[in-house]
């Protein structure tokens, strides 16, 4: 480990995060009844730019009087080269009372952006005497915001979460690519017998998130998969980002909520691998070892580390 700790992530659930238009107010009650982790509230693309300020309104409205139980409670609010996002803060801080966690941020581009909206934040904040400091969730979706991913998640204590939004991402690269995440057609290699074998466009920015995650103690989150009639798309999706490290996953319909509950929550077999490694190793720390063999294979204080993130990740979605 480097001279700097790696800090550990907030310990919120956040397998999936359920969005729903800030115009459509007849699935609020839905989405907070749902099994989803975080609720987001949309204010941003989801909605049309004549209905932003009745969407607005409608979101106050729903913060302050459905029950949202435990979960995490969240608004995406509109970017910071339109004329909505001020009021947005505003408006939301100036008439809540203490039940949003987050905002989100949306097309952040560098730690400038993120110091634009604190400063907001902080202001409204003071002028309140509020009790609870306000979270921030950003979506890195844009050329600049991959090129800044690192100081973006530095850039303010109030961070606490960052996802990869597929389509803005691929439109700011310019990518030649349409639909919302998941396996492109053309993005392949060829193998010697000449079968297609599909590579992963993803890939790249997923690791670069999960890596400014980490490193400042944030949670990494997979963005939108479009296609809500294809659950095993979803599932091929949201199964990489768990290998790459990423701790959950967003919902645009509902039956995408179990989907990523399912992938998210190890399982019972994880699990109990996670725990017998654990026992192999105390075995192996009172025989005066540093590395055991488990079913076969080398397991060493590395292994330790890794059946505990498991064993973390189960105990914060009630498992085990
Ligand atoms: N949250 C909770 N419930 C939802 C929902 C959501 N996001 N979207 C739909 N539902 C409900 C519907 O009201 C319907 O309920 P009912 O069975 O009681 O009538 C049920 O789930 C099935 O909905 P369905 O008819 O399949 O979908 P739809 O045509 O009403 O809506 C979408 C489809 C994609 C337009 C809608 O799911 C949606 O707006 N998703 C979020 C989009 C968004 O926020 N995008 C921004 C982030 S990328
Ligand atoms: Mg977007």
């Amino acid at each position: 480990m480097s001279f700097k700790p790696q800090p550990a992530s907030p310990r919120q659930p956040n397998r999936c995060q359920l969005f729903g238009p800030g115009s459509r107010p007849a699935i609020f009650g839905k989405m907070a009844s749902s099994a989803a982790d975080v609720i987001n509230l949309d204010l941003e693309d989801s909605v049309a730019p004549a209905d932003k300020a009745e969407a607005r309104k409608n979101v106050i409205e729903a913060v302050n009087t459905i029950d949202w139980g435990q979960k995490t409670l969240s608004v995406r609010i509109n970017g910071l080269d339109t004329e909505f996002w001020y009021r947005d803060v505003v408006d939301l801080l100036e008439q809540t009372h203490g039940r949003l966690d987050q905002i989100m941020i949306p097309k952040v581009g560098n730690a400038g952006d993120i110091y634009a909206v604190d400063a907001l934040v902080s202001a409204v904040e003071m002028g309140k005497n509020s009790k609870k400091a306000i979270n921030f969730e950003v979506i890195i979706e844009s050329a600049a915001g991959l090129a800044h991913v690192e100081e973006i998640a530095a850039a303010s204590p109030r961070m606490r979460a960052m996802s990869l939004g597929a389509a803005d991402y691929a439109a700011s690269m310019g990518m030649a690519t349409t639909g919302i995440g998941g396996t492109q057609e053309a993005y392949y290699m060829l193998a010697p017998d000449g079968q297609k074998h599909w590579g992963d466009p993803w890939h790249a920015p997923m690791v670069a998130i999960v890596a400014a995650c980490r490193t400042h103690g944030l949670l990494p989150v997979d963005g939108p998969f479009g296609d809500f009639s294809d659950d095993e798309g979803f599932r091929a999706q949201a199964m990489r980002a768990a290998t790459l490290g990423m701790v959950g996953k967003w919902a645009i319909h509902p039956r995408q909520i179990a989907l990523a509950n399912e992938v998210f929550t190890p399982s019972k077999a994880q699990i109990a691998e996670a725990r017998e490694i654990l026992a192999a190793m105390e075995q192996a720390k009172r025989d005066g070892q540093g590395a055991a063999v488990y079913k076969g294979r080398l397991v060493d204080i590395a292994s330790i580390r890794q059946a505990e993130g498991v064993v973390r990740q189960a105990a914060l979605a009630g498992e085990g």
